[in-house]
C-alpha cells in the first residue's frame, strides 16, 4: 500500500498555523503569502500530488485538503485583520505627532517676523543707562502750546531765538499758538510745575520722546526725530555736576574710547549753555563726510537752568539750582551703529532693519 500524500497533513497544517502566528507586520505577511496560502505553499504541492491517486482516494483526500486549506485561509485572513488594525493605530499615532509638528511650525513663522526697531531699542538702552545713574524716566505730550514749547523756556513771542527751531504749527485755536514740540525741553516745564504743586522737589529725570522740525532730511537730520531730555533740580548743583553726568553717560553708552566735549553755546533756557559733542564714531575722529570733516558729532545741548525758567514755573532760585540737557536718540543710534546716513532709519528697508534684530 502506498503512503497517502496527506499522511502528514495535520503536521503541515500545524506548522502553517504557527508560521501565521509568528508574522508580526503586514509587509512580512505579504511576503509570506505565497508560501502559506499561495502557489508556493505546501498545500498547493499536495494538491498537485493528488493527481497520482485513484479517483476514489483522490476525492476523499481532496475534501480533506480542502478543509485544511479553508482553516489556513481563515487563520491567514484573521492575522491580516489584526495586523491591519495595528498598522492603522500606529499611523494614527504618527499622524498625531505630525500634527504637533505642524502646529509648532505655524506658530514659529509669525513670531520671527518682528523685533523692536533700532530707534526704540536705542531709547530703551539710553533709559537703562540713565536709570542706572539714578534718574527717573518721565513722559510728555508731543503737541504743545506755545507756552510750554517756547515762552516758559524764556523764549517770548518774536524772540530771535525762535529761529533756532523751524516749527510745525498745528491748525488749532489762534494762529501759531499750538505746535508740534520742536524739542523735549517743554517736558521740563511740565515736570517742574507738577513738582512745585506737589512739593515734590528735587527732580532727577530723563524724558525721551518724538520731536518735529521743519528741516530738510539729510545725513544727520530727520524732520521727525527723537530726543532724550535730562533735568536735575536740587540743592547746590554746579556746572561740574552737569559735565560729570555727560562724561559718565558718554563712556557708559559709547565705550571708553569715545570722549565728550562741551563747547560754549547759547540757549535761552540755560545759562551758561554748552553744546555737547562726542568723537565721531564713524571715522574715530579722523574727519569724514558724516561729521563734515571735524572729527566730532554734535549730540545736543545742555546748561545750567536759567533763573528766568525757574521763575516761570515757580521754583525758588535761592534754594534750588539745576541743569538740563537734551540730545538726539536717532543721532545716538547712528553713532553707536555707525550708520553713515540717518535717513536709513526711516527708509523701511528690511535688509537694513534686520541687522538690528
Ligand atoms: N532743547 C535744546 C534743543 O533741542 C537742547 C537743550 C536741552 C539745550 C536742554 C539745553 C538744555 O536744541
Amino acid at each position: 500500500m502506498t503512503t497517502s500524500p496527506l499522511a502528514e497533513l495535520s503536521a503541515h497544517a500545524a506548522s502553517l498555523l504557527a508560521r501565521i502566528d509568528e508574522v508580526t507586520t503586514l509587509a512580512e505577511l505579504t511576503q509570506q503569502e505565497p508560501h502559506i496560502v499561495g502557489k508556493r505553499s505546501i498545500l498547493s504541492a499536495l494538491q498537485k500530488s493528488l493527481g497520482g491517486l485513484a479517483p476514489e482516494e483522490r476525492k476523499a483526500a481532496g475534501a480533506q485538503l480542502q478543509e485544511v486549506r479553508r482553516r489556513i485561509d481563515e487563520a491567514f485572513a484573521a492575522r491580516r485583520g489584526v495586523l491591519e488594525a495595528l498598522a492603522r493605530a500606529q499611523a494614527l499615532e504618527a499622524d498625531r505627532l505630525d500634527l504637533g509638528d505642524v502646529v509648532v511650525t505655524q506658530v514659529r513663522v509669525p513670531l520671527a517676523a518682528g523685533h523692536p526697531g533700532i530707534v526704540a531699542a536705542t531709547q530703551r538702552q539710553l533709559e537703562d543707562v540713565f536709570v542706572a545713574m539714578g534718574f527717573v524716566v518721565a513722559d510728555g505730550p508731543e503737541v504743545e502750546s506755545d507756552w510750554y514749547n517756547f515762552e516758559a523756556l524764556n523764549i517770548p513771542p518774536a524772540h530771535p531765538a525762535r529761529g533756532m527751531w523751524d516749527t510745525f504749527y498745528v491748525d488749532l485755536g489762534e494762529p501759531e499758538t499750538v505746535v508740534l514740540r520742536t524739542h523735549t525741553s517743554p517736558t521740563q516745564i511740565h515736570l517742574m510745575e507738577r513738582a512745585v504743586l506737589e512739593g515734590a522737589l528735587p527732580i532727577h529725570s530723563v524724558m525721551p520722546g518724538r520731536c518735529y522740525r521743519r528741516d530738510t532730511p539729510d545725513a544727520r537730520h530727520l524732520a521727525a526725530f527723537h530726543q532724550i531730555e535730562g533735568l536735575v533740580v536740587d540743592r547746590g548743583i554746579a556746572f561740574a555736576d552737569l559735565a560729570g553726568v555727560i562724561e559718565t553717560f558718554t563712556h557708559a553708552y559709547f565705550g571708553p574710547d569715545i570722549s565728550s566735549r562741551l563747547r560754549p553755546a547759547y540757549f535761552p533756557f540755560t545759562e551758561p549753555s554748552a553744546e555737547f559733542e562726542i568723537t565721531c564714531t564713524i571715522c574715530r575722529g579722523q574727519g569724514c563726510r558724516t561729521c563734515s570733516q571735524t572729527g566730532w558729532i554734535e549730540l545736543g545741548g545742555c546748561g545750567m537752568l536759567d533763573p528766568a525758567v525757574l521763575e516761570a514755573v515757580g521754583v525758588d532760585g535761592d534754594e534750588w539750582s539745576g541743569f538740563a540737557f537734551g540730545f538726539g536718540i536717532d543721532r545716538c543710534a547712528q553713532m553707536r551703529h555707525q550708520i553713515a546716513d540717518m535717513r536709513a532709519l526711516i527708509d523701511n528697508d528690511v535688509r537694513f532693519l534686520r541687522q538690528f534684530s
